[in-house]
C-alpha cells in the first residue's frame, strides 16, 4: 500500500502539472459498437465542461488503476463481505464518492439489480475511467460522475452513501463533512471505512490516519447518528455505519 501512496503521489503532481495525454487512449468517449440494448451514457467530463485532451498521460493512471485493482487486495478488503454487509434491497441508488477504479462501485451495480451506483471522483482520469469501463461492460444501473473536492455532490436521491479510504485525502474534513450531511436525504445511511491505527501491512502513512474516536466524532458532529459497527469485518480497516435522523 505505501507504494501505492507515492503512486497517487505521482499522479496528482503529474495532474497539477497538466502533462499531455501520451497513449493512445482516445479522449473522446468511443460509443461506437457497444450493446444498442444499453444506450451511451453521456461523458462525465464534457458535462462537467472538462477538455480531455488537456489530462495527462494514461499509463500513470493506468498504475494507480492496478494498484487498488490488485488481486491480493481482496484478502483484506473482502470487498464481496463488505457489499453483503451493506444488506441492500436491490433497489437502491448508492453514491460511491472517491470511486477511484471503481473496486467497489462494480460490485456494488451487481448487488443493485434494480437500484443504480453512481461513482464519483475528483480525478477527470479516474471518471474517464470508470465511464469507459461502465460503457464497455454495458451496465445500465452505473454512471460516472466527476466532483468537486470541496464538495461530495450527493444526489437528492441517494440513499446509501459509500466511501472508502477517501475522508484521510479530504483537508477540511469538518466543513467535508458537513456538506455530504446537509447534501444527504433524511434516513439515508453514510458507511466509512479507514485504515485503522498501527503498523500495518497495508495503508496510508501513519501521520495521515484518523483515529476510530476522531472518525466518530467528526460525523456525528456532521449531524449523523452510529448505528453500526463491524469491528470483526475488515483486519485494516474501521468499517461504520451512521444514519441522517429523519
Ligand atoms: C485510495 S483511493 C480509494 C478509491 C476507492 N474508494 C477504493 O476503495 O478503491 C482515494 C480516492 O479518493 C479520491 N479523492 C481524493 N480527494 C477527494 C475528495 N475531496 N472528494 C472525493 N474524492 C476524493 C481520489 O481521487 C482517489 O480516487
Amino acid at each position: 500500500m505505501k507504494l501505492g501512496y507515492a503512486i497517487l503521489g505521482i499522479f496528482l503532481t503529474g495532474l497539477v502539472a497538466g502533462c499531455e495525454r501520451g497513449s493512445t487512449e482516445s479522449t473522446a468517449p468511443d460509443v461506437a459498437g457497444h450493446d444498442p440494448a444499453h444506450p451511451p451514457i453521456d461523458c462525465p467530463l464534457a458535462k462537467a465542461g472538462v477538455d480531455a485532451s488537456h489530462l495527462r498521460p494514461f499509463e500513470d493512471v493506468e498504475k494507480y488503476i492496478a494498484f487498488l485493482e490488485r488481486a491480493d487486495r481482496a484478502v483484506w478488503q473482502k470487498p464481496d463481505e463488505v457489499v453483503a454487509a451493506l444488506k441492500l434491497q436491490g433497489t437502491e441508488t448508492v453514491f460511491d464518492l472517491g470511486a477511484g477504479s471503481g473496486y467497489f462501485s462494480f460490485r456494488l451495480a451487481r448487488a443493485l439489480p434494480s437500484g443504480k451506483v453512481i461513482a464519483a471522483d475528483t480525478e477527470p482520469e479516474m471518471v474517464r475511467h470508470l465511464h469507459h469501463k461502465i460503457l464497455g461492460d454495458g451496465l445500465s444501473n452505473m454512471e460516472a460522475a466527476l466532483i468537486q473536492p470541496g464538495d461530495p455532490g450527493i444526489p437528492e436521491d441517494a440513499d446509501l452513501v459509500f466511501v472508502c479510504d477517501v475522508l484521510h485525502h479530504v483537508t477540511d474534513r469538518p466543513t467535508w463533512l458537513g456538506k455530504l450531511v446537509s447534501e444527504m436525504k433524511p434516513g439515508a445511511r453514510l458507511v466509512l471505512i479507514e485504515f485503522k491505527e498501527g503498523d500495518l501491512p497495508e495503508g496510508p502513512p501513519e501521520s495521515v490516519k484518523i483515529t476510530r474516536a476522531q472518525l466518530v466524532e467528526l460525523v456525528t458532529r456532521a449531524g449523523l447518528a452510529l448505528t453500526t459497527e463491524r469491528v470483526e469485518l475488515l483486519p485494516y480497516q474501521t468499517f461504520l455505519v451512521f444514519r441522517k435522523p429523519g
